[in-house]
């Protein structure tokens, strides 16, 4: 390794990728790099067609590609230490439940969508932690399937590009998910979150004030890989849709449903014509969709105490309502809210483990990690890791060169 341990991790991870790659498959590759996500607010409201404010981290999953003379990918994934062989031209392609779904699901769909997707090499590295609610598997799709369209000699746009690797992850897969990370993986940009009307994938690139800084906090707890509680809720959310039907024929999603028309509703709750556990479902995703919106405008104004107000709204939303959070996320949420510095905190992502996202005073930043480590190891006995990070951009090819 010499002196390439002294580079950043975004320029000495392609370097050392493409020499492992050349001693492997004896080529040049090319490399590609696809960051995880934050989300600063609307969660679980993609799929119900509603509004997210995802931002791109400075963690990346990189892929090396180069073309081989048969109809396989052979990849390898250098934190695993593992390869696996894909078979392009299989007939009745089944998942192994592995990480090399994803990579063969990416090409899966990328030959539905038309693509004639070509044989290659592939090494893969990622500092995405997996589990952890910040986008592992949708760096790692969207990192593959842009290589994979370079390596066949075609492009398509990026908003197919994460239609694509969300259905990858739907139908090979077999996880629900929405187009949120897919689409923060390919559109992040540079001190920016993206404001995303998940119906008409229309977005807007808002500006992060100055003085503040994501602080991401991992609290190790890993939630399930494509996990059936995930799975519940979007079906949960289903039927409220369908029971909301009755009093609001128009709707097609709980993005259709105001506040107020939900609370209007509350009394069929106790005639027991709306399942209590449905009307709680349906009361975050459309209060969640709101407090999108208004952080938004908070964000616009520089409002940084309506920031904060809308992000323990979000959490505590999150851990009645949708009952999607878990201890280690409370009590990493409850210490930070102690803590000097703080504006807002929540957790981020699926849920059931995973990280919470803390904007924090920049002057703040190094107290603030420093204590809430410690006393969450403490609170818990876990120790946690803490990431710092930017609002990046989305995928790009690298250099492999350094
Ligand atoms: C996961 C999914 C996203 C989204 C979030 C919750 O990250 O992949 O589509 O639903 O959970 O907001």
């Amino acid at each position: 390794m010499g002196k390439m341990t002294d580079l950043p991790a975004h320029l000495a991870v392609p370097h050392r990728m493409a020499q492992l790659f050349s001693s492997r498959f004896a080529a040049v590759p090319r490399v590609f790099r696809a960051p995880g996500r934050v989300n600063l607010i609307g969660e679980h409201t993609d799929y119900n067609d509603g509004f997210v404010l995802p931002a791109a981290i400075d963690l990346y999953t990189w892929t090396a590609i180069g073309p081989r003379n048969d109809h396989k990918l052979q990849v390898f994934s250098e934190n695993l230490n593992e390869a696996a062989e894909i078979d392009l031209a299989a007939t009745a392609p089944q998942p192994r439940d592995a990480w090399s779904d994803y990579v063969h699901g990416v090409a899966l769909m990328l030959g539905k969508a038309g693509i004639a997707v070509s044989g290659a090499d592939i090494v893969i590295h990622s500092n995405v932690p997996t589990g952890a609610g910040l986008s592992s598997s949708a760096a790692l799709e969207v990192s593959v399937a842009s290589a994979l369209l370079a390596a066949s000699g075609t492009a398509l746009p990026l908003t197919e590009v994460a239609r694509l690797c969300q259905r990858a992850e739907n139908e090979f897969v077999g996880a629900r998910v929405g187009i949120m990370d897919q689409f923060a993986s390919c559109f992040g940009s540079a001190n920016h979150a993206i404001l995303l009307d998940c119906r008409s994938l229309d977005y807007q690139l808002l500006p992060l004030p100055h003085g503040i800084t994501m602080v991401i906090c991992n609290t190790m707890v890993k939630h399930g890989h494509s996990g059936g509680e995930y799975n519940d809720r979007r079906a949960q959310c289903e039927e409220g849709v369908r029971l909301l039907k009755q009093y609001y024929p128009g709707i097609r999603a709980l993005r259709d449903v105001t506040l107020a028309q939900l609370e209007a509703q509350r009394s069929e709750v106790r005639r027991q014509r709306i399942p209590e556990l449905i009307y709680r479902r349906c009361h975050h995703v459309v209060s969640e969709n709101e407090r999108v919106l208004r952080t938004v405008g908070a964000l616009r104004k520089g409002d940084l105490p309506a920031v904060g107000v809308c992000m323990a709204e979000s959490h505590l939303s999150m851990k009645n309502d949708y009952e999607i959070s878990c201890a280690e996320l409370d009590i990493m949420v409850e210490l930070a809210e102690k803590l000097p510095g703080l504006i807002g905190a929540r957790m981020t992502g699926g849920g059931f483990g995973g990280c919470t996202i803390n904007l924090v005073h920049d002057a703040a930043v190094q107290q603030f990690r420093e204590q809430i480590r410690s006393a969450y190891q403490q609170a818990t006995g876990i120790a946690a890791e803490i990431y710092v990070s930017t609002a990046g951009a989305g995928v790009t090819e690298v250099k492999a060169n350094g």
